[in-house]
């Protein structure tokens, strides 16, 4: 048994053409988390000794993505890339040279730890110089097969394009992801040939290479989707709806209440308490906070926001970075909070904006209301105390401070700050002309069917 330490090598040096834009193809996201993060987040859960991303020339942002998920990461360039097989040699001087190698790949975001947990726990297991990651989707179009010989055992690694009908039929899908002893992949990636159509080293060679050798390759199967690789924006929807799938039934299974949850999109950072209740539509964004109890309904939409227990969102609200409900909190329809905390039992039920301000606890934002945070050049604060009533269409013009127990009638623009237990009221007084209307309507009328002529 050559157990050790386990290493991770992480490809993302190819060119992503078939994507068709310029962004590197692992900083496409899905669930908002580039393609590259979530592989790296795996390394990190599987507690990889050391994690080597390969990356092509010029290829800064993709490690500047990268380096915030693994601060400890190794980069190792691929000058020019060459293949797969290529990139992996690049990354030898960063790998030890015993225990397990695992190969990921920058483009294969599903996948999970306990599968590549399995993987390297096969290959120790049974001393197998290679385990490769087998599945059979519904489609394995462009997949690598895997080849096995009459005792069943892994033989070969075929792409695609080089796989006759019988194999592509009979044969599982490569998934890209291997483990292989670290000794034998630094003895043998330097013999992996060029294949002269493509002008690449294929790392699928080794399992070939290393049975002709007499050393022995596994295939293990795993979940297909964890196995979908993207090659393209089409596969890259496919890889979102493959997530979001995934993680709705896990917030399912863990309590959380979705009448709808074909319909309701998560992301990758979101955190959803048991007996929570996401009705439909609902789209959530970064670091998502939804505590237990709380109702988010339909149509609203909640990026970086937390939400307490026994709070109503919805439906229609949205809800920007850094907005914070404490418990019991309502808000209502077209509502918009953004840098803001809303105390105990708040209430803001309609057509409201609420920016960079602090709302106390028991306090009642009328319909209208708006915190009037920008003034072209600074953001400024608006601290509004407990159990203030403000009235409907109220414009609070920043920086201002309403103390407690204040009381704003509706209409009013708050220019200054208004005091503990006051009544506070801005309000041209009312003109009314008895009888008017008629009066007015005449002369309109008439000017209309003079301009008529
Ligand atoms: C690869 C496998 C195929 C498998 C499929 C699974 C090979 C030869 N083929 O095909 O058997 O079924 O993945 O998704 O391995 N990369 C580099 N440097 C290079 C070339 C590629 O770092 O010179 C990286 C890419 O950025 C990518 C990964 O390696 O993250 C795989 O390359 P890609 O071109 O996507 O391979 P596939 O054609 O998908
Ligand atoms: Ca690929």
């Amino acid at each position: 048994m050559s157990q050790g330490p386990l290493c991770a090598v992480v490809l993302a040096a190819g060119k992503g053409t078939r994507m068709r834009n310029a962004l590197p193809k692992v900083l496409h996201d899905v669930a908002g988390r580039p393609l590259i993060g979530h592989v790296l987040q795996l390394t990190v859960e599987l507690g990889c000794e050391r994690s080597v991303l390969v990356l092509a020339p010029g290829m800064e942002p993709v490690e500047r993505a990268a380096r915030a998920f693994d601060e400890g990461l190794r980069v190792a360039i691929q000058d020019p890339p060459l293949g797969t097989g290529h990139a992996v040699k690049c990354a030898l001087d960063e790998l030890a040279d015993r225990g397990t190698v695992i190969v990921l790949f920058g483009d294969t975001p599903l996948l999970s730890a306990s599968t590549v947990r399995r993987l390297v726990d096969a290959r120790e297991a049974r001393d197998a110089a290679v385990a490769v990651l087998g599945m059979n989707p519904p489609s394995g179009e462009g997949y690598g097969r895997l080849a096995s010989d009459a005792e069943g055992t892994l033989s070969a690694i075929v792409e695609y394009r080089h796989a006759d009908e019988a194999l592509r039929t009979s044969g599982m899908c490569n998934s890209g992801v291997m483990a292989i002893d670290a000794s034998i992949l630094r003895e043998l990636v330097g013999a992996i040939g060029l294949q002269p159509e493509k002008n690449e080293y294929y790392l699928t060679d080794i399992v070939a290479l290393a049975r002709e050798r007499g050393r022995s390759c596994i295939a293990v199967e795993g979940p297909w989707q964890e196995g979908h690789g993207v090659n393209s924006q089409a596969q890259l929807a496919e890889a979102e709806a493959l997530w979001q799938q995934r993680r709705r039934r896990e917030l399912l299974d863990a309590g959380v209440i979705m009448p709808a949850p074909e319909t309701v999109w998560l992301s990758a950072d979101v955190e959803i308490g048991p007996g929570a209740v996401i009705e439909q539509h609902v789209v959530f964004a970064g670091r998502a906070r939804i505590a237990a109890g709380a109702r988010i309904r339909a149509f609203s939409h909640i990026e970086d926001a937390e939400v307490g227990p026994a709070s109503t969102v919805g439906p229609y609200a949205r809800l920007r970075p850094g907005a914070r409900l404490e418990s019991g909190v309502h808000v209502g329809n077209f509502v918009e909070i953004k840098n803001a905390r809303l105390g105990e039992g708040a209430k803001a039920n309609h057509l409201t904006y609420l920016g960079d301000c602090s709302v106390g606890g028991g306090s009642n934002i009328g319909a209208g209301t708006i915190t009037c945070n920008y003034d072209g050049f600074a953001k400024h604060r608006t601290e509004i105390g407990e159990r203030v009533f403000v009235g409907s269409n109220t414009a609070l013009v920043a920086p201002v401070t309403v103390g407690s127990d204040a009381i704003i009638g509706a209409g009013s623009v708050v220019t200054s700050d208004v005091g503990e237990g006051s009544v506070a009221l801005s309000r041209a007084p009312l003109a009314e002309r008895k009888g008017a209307a008629e009066l007015l309507r005449r002369r309109m009328r008439r000017a209309k069917e003079e301009k008529r002529g």
